[in-house]
């Protein structure tokens, strides 16, 4: 009955638009987008304008933070976009046939999902990807997942997420960068090359969004969905500038945030989406809310009822509706009412149209349908994924060289990780399955095959059951030295995953001490989402790998760096205090008044335990002397720094040089160090490579101010590296 009705409109309405000019422009595939964009929205109802603008979703609920809420209206294929949450390539053909066919104009529905560290071949969360400090193997990791959502049925991605993070018991900093602008931005753009390409329209690439906009990571105390207080300077250099970056390497969409930046929620927030965004920054993509953001506003006291909400999100830029319906439910009698501007409706229409043209939606609708053995989980995808985690592993403590473990016959392994599967993918897994995973325990076996391992379980994540500690003892007393894999649950960090302190449960650090007291040397290998506080576990330890959650490869990467065959390079991108009490802590703060001798806490250091850019090597690197081409440079001049690195250990290995500047005097004052450029790069035994930063003074050297502008000042501006630093005057 429905059907026949949506079909004798679609007649009558092809009749009428093509009583109305010859041509279709929409559908010329050769007629330029803007042209295309205007020509469709001539012709569309406001009904159809404001289901173009609303996302819902199709398939079975798998987001278990989001499990309210779920089509709050019934689906109707005049939708502009659902979340994929399905595999089957059918589900989605089918839905976009109604649409295609069975509504008036044909516009075909664009599929979104969250792909943040990989659709099936899960790689390691973003968290650990920084770590590697190699922006080219999280572009080689995205296009993987590109072409696997894309052949999968998803057009678009909600990744990659750039949101600066200084607290880690914000259990979202899994899915960022860390805690450094410039580094987020690096990753951000790595990530937006591999998902889009350059060519939007292919079946193996998809739109990216930008999120959490903006502010997110500035949670009040760690918690989620909740005020954040950012300064209009805290903004600009620190939230806003991993955004600027992506935005101006093409990212097609954004999604807004569900943070209130003091006073204003991200998602009602006109200033950072129309003002910065668009005005200033020139985006022409579309935002998006985040779920159920926009009916949100009513929680946070931005908006008396959805229909005001709904107001405020669109008039402050929010083109796409995620979810809540709140759109499609008022927004017809807001515009009847005169509280909704026509024009403003159009605007985000526009926005959303043209996205689909540029992905080449209109043209082809459909998934092709291959088979999944030729889309999904190809070698070349998962040796890709492995290679990532290889280097994102960093080595945080060993002593007396006691890693790799070479000529170990007898090995103590140990812990709720080492057979586990799900808990290695980390959080937001897209559609990876666990029997997907590498488990520790097979990847050991595979990686010293000479040797005995002794396994034990010792106990679970968390609890009070010590029945297996004395198994674990007997395992270590077995054995020459231990190695212990504790760490984090899946669902522990990600969305909705805070907590009020770093530390692992108490019963992961009871069984670290008891296998310590056999007198074994032990290996602390953990797999976590975020920093952890690990000053009362470190002394038990002789050393520990930070491996974090590697996906797919699970314990492939480990074991490589437990036997040597790997040697370890990554290096942290957000800080480890000692306690969680020093939280936040990050290594860019600004200066203190009485830096040297006043102002620490009564009871603990406020230096770091493992401090942002550490990491160790299984060989040694001896830094040459920092130089620069000039002692002075204009304001807007050039100018060169090196330095030489000289593996000098038996290793061949990766070092990265992490090139900071400092300025000392500012009238903004600015953080005592700022990391401008990074490079990674492998040395042979007995090499020695120059490093060199061609710096440009208002790029480089620049700073912001809290309306957006880039200034150089005059005056010293310090270059650093390690702990060597030479001044530059800028005149
Ligand atoms: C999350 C987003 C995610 C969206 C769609 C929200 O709850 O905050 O990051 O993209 O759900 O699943």
């Amino acid at each position: 009955m429905k059907k026949t009705f949506l079909m004798t409109a679609f007649a009558c309405a092809l009749l009428s638009a093509c009583s109305n000019s010859d041509k279709l422009i929409y559908k010329d595939a050769n007629a330029p987008i803007e042209d295309r964009v205007e020509d469709l929205l001539g012709r569309m109802t406001l009904e159809e304008k404001i289901y173009q603008i609303s996302q819902q979703c199709l398939g079975e609920n798998d987001n278990i933070n989001n499990n309210e809420g779920m089509n709050p209206v019934p689906l109707n294929p005049m939708i502009g976009s659902v979340i994929f949450m399905s595999e089957d390539i059918q589900v989605r053909n089918a839905f976009q046939k109604k649409a295609m066919e069975e509504t008036r104009l044909g516009i075909p529905v664009i599929y979104g999902y969250d792909v943040i560290h990989g659709y099936r071949t899960v790689y390691p969360i973003p968290l650990a990807m920084a770590c590697s400090w190699d922006p080219s193997l999280l572009e080689a990791c995205t296009k993987v997942a590109a072409q696997e959502a894309r052949q999968a049925g998803v057009d678009w991605v909600f990744a990659p997420m750039i949101d600066v993070a200084h607290d880690a018991r914000w259990g979202r900093i899994a899915e960022g960068s860390g805690e450094d602008p410039y580094t987020a931005a690096q990753f951000a753009v790595a990530a937006v090359k591999g998902f889009q390409g350059d060519n939007l329209a292919s079946y193996k690439q998809v739109a990216s969004c930008l999120k959490h906009f903006v502010g997110y990571g500035a949670s009040e105390a760690g918690r989620d969905y909740v005020y954040s207080e950012i300064s209009d300077q805290t903004l600009w250099d620190t939230y806003l500038p991993p955004y600027e970056t992506a935005v101006k390497a093409g990212a097609q969409t954004l999604m807004s945030a569900f943070n209130d930046i003091s006073g204003v929620p991200a998602s009602a927030n006109s200033y950072t989406m129309n003002t910065v965004l668009r005005d200033m920054w020139g985006f022409d993509g579309f935002i998006v809310s985040d779920w159920g953001a926009v009916e949100q506003l009513v929680n946070q006291g931005n908006a008396a009822n959805p229909a005001e909400a709904a107001v405020n999100a669109l008039t402050a830029g929010v083109d796409m509706d995620m979810t809540d319906g709140v759109y499609i439910k008022n927004m017809e009698q807001l515009v009847a009412d005169k509280k909704l501007d026509m024009k403003v409706i159009d605007e985000a229409v526009r926005r959303v149209l043209r996205v689909k043209f540029r992905l080449g939606l209109f043209e082809n609708p459909y998934t092709p349908d291959v088979q999944e053995k030729d889309r999904i989980l190809l070698a070349s995808s998962k040796e890709t994924a492995l290679k990532a985690a290889e280097e994102t592993m960093v080595l945080l403590k060993n002593t007396n060289s006691i890693l790799p473990l070479e000529g170990v016959k007898r090995i103590a392994l140990i812990g709720p990780m080492v057979k586990n599967l799900h808990d290695l993918l980390g959080s937001w897994l897209g559609h990876g399955h666990d029997e997907d995973v590498t488990t520790i325990q097979e990847a050991m076996d595979a990686a010293f095959p000479e040797a005995t391992i002794n396994y034990a379980q010792g106990c679970d994540f968390e609890g009070d059951d010590k029945a297996g500690f004395s198994e674990a003892v007997r395992a270590a007393n077995a054995s020459e030295v231990v190695v212990l894999c504790l760490g984090e649950k899946q669902a522990w960090s990600g969305e909705n995953a805070s907590r009020s302190t770093i530390l692992l449960p108490q019963i992961q650090r009871d069984l670290l001490e008891a296998v310590a007291k056999t007198g074994k040397p032990v290996v602390l290998v953990l797999n976590n989402g975020r920093p952890l506080e690990l000053s009362g576990m470190e002394p038990y330890t002789a050393a520990i790998l930070e491996a974090w959650q590697p996906g797919i490869s699970g314990g492939t990467p480990i074991a490589k760096v437990l036997n040597g065959s790997v040697n370890p390079s990554g290096k942290l991108c957000a800080t480890f205090p000692y306690t969680s009490g020093q939280i936040p802590i990050y290594y860019n703060r600004r200066n203190p008044a009485r830096p040297a001798t006043q102002g620490f806490y009564q009871d603990v250091t406020v230096e770091p335990m493992y401090a942002f850019g550490y990491g160790l090597s299984y060989t040694t690197f001896e830094y040459g002397t920092l130089k620069l081409s000039a002692e002075k440079v204009a304001q807007n001049g050039k100018l060169k720094a090196e330095i030489s690195v000289k593996n000098t250990g038996k290793r061949a290995g990766k070092e990265t040089v992490h090139w900071y500047i400092t300025d000392p005097a500012c009238k903004i004052t600015r953080p005592m160090k700022e990391l401008r450029y990074f490079e990674k790069a492998e040395l042979q035994p007995g090499e020695t490579k120059v490093f060199t930063w061609e710096i440009d003074v208002q790029k480089d050297f620049s700073y912001v101010d809290s309306k957006g502008n880039h200034f150089v000042e005059p005056g010293d501006i310090l270059v650093k590296v390690g702990d060597q630093e030479v001044k530059v005057v800028v005149e």
